[in-house]
This record gives C-alpha cells, structure tokens and sequence, in this order.
C-alpha cells in the first residue's frame, strides 16, 4: 500500500506513513484530490440533508428506517450521478451494516486513523492510497460531529424501543456507545485512472 498524499503530518511510532508524490505524479494527484473532495462532499450532503429531514418529519425512528432502508440505495444513486470511473462508500471498524466492513488496505488507513486519535493527535484532512495501478482511493476521516449522531450511534440503552429496532435490523451493530468528536470512520472515494 503506498499512501501518496496527506495534509497533515502522520507520524506513528516513527513510522512515516506517506512519502511527497513524485513530479510525475502530481497532476494526477491533483485531479485525484479535487474528486475526492467532490464526491465526499456530494455523499455526506445527500445523506445528511436526508436524514434530517426524516428526523424532523418523524423522530428518530423514522430517521432510523431511512438511514437501514435508504442510506445504502442513496449512495448507489450519488454514485451512478458522479463522473464515470468515480464511486464513493463509507467504511468503519466498528461498522453498523457489514456491507461497510472495510478492506484489508482500508482498515490500514483506518488503524492509523485510530492511533492518531489514541494519541490525541488532529486527524488529517484526508489521505490518498494509491491502490494498484490504476486506482487511487481517497478517504475522509469522519467523526461524531454533531449531537444528533449520538441518537443512534451513543448510548443507545435508554430507548428500549430505537434498540429493539436496531438490533433486529443489524443483530451484529458495533457502532453503538460514542462519544461526541470519536472517530467514526471514513468515506472511501474509490478513482480510476
Ligand atoms: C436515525 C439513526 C441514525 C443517526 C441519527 C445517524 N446514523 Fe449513522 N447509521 C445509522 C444506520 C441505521 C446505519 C446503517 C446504514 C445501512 O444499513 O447502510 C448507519 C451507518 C453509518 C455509517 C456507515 C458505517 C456503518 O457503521 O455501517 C457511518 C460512517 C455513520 N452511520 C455515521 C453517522 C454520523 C457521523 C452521524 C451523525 C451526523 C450519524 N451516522 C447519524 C443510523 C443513524
């Protein structure tokens, strides 16, 4: 795994985790970054705007049956918008759907996410892995960044009813019992070139 690019600096147990992008590389690079961006941008939009709307139209359990029957569908939809050869996913170790587990060279970057954390560090902006030769992933750090997240992904114990509902729909939940500014995951913004 060659990770290729990141804002900030990310130095674990003092390993360096990225190397500056060759010259040849950079304006692929650059092109990799602002598709990243766009279609981070684009999923979280389309996902949050949603899902607020349920959960003020109906609470949290209606918000609930969007995001278990729509959330995934949803992101199948931004991806057949976004340009040719771009597609996006969210990733987490401690995953809700299983259809989110991430990859063993997903779940690298995240580790390191996590570490970053442990150490109380900032989590960068993003981090672009160069996959193989013609793939590129590009991946956003995502954190519990608002109060309503801890709706469904805090400490879920005091709605008997929202955890019933929960656990039925996904009898292996791990993303339960956050805390605000936890890291959550990532949004994966898988790119061909
Ligand atoms: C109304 C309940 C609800 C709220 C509020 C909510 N989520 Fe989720 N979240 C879910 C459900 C349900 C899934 C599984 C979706 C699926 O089946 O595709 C999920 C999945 C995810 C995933 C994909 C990884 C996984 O665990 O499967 C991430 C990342 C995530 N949520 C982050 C957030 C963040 C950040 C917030 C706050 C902005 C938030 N969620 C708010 C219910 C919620």
């Amino acid at each position: 795994m060659k990770i290729l690019s990141i804002v900030s600096t990310l130095i674990l147990g003092g390993t360096l985790l990225y190397a500056d992008a060759p010259k040849t590389e950079d304006a692929n690079l650059a092109s990799v970054i602002n598709s990243g961006k766009m279609a981070t941008k684009t999923l979280l939009e389309t996902l949050q705007k949603n899902m607020q709307e349920h959960m003020k139209k109906g609470g949290v359990m209606e918000a609930l049956n969007f995001c278990s029957t729509e959330a995934y569908a949803l992101t199948d939809k931004v991806n057949s918008e976004l340009p040719k050869g771009i597609t996006t996913k969210r990733v987490s170790i401690k995953y809700r759907n299983p259809v989110n587990e991430p990859q063993d060279d997903e779940l690298k970057v995240l580790n390191s996410f996590a570490e970053i954390e442990t150490a109380k560090k900032a989590l960068p902006e993003y981090v672009v892995e160069k996959a193989d030769e013609h793939t590129y992933k590009f991946y956003k750090p995502l954190t519990i960044n608002n109060q309503v997240c801890l709706k469904c992904h805090g400490d879920i114990s005091g709605d008997k009813v929202l955890e019933k509902a929960i656990n039925e729909r996904y009898p292996t939940d791990k993303a339960v019992n956050y805390k605000m500014d936890d890291l959550r995951g990532a949004v994966v913004v898988m790119i061909k070139k």
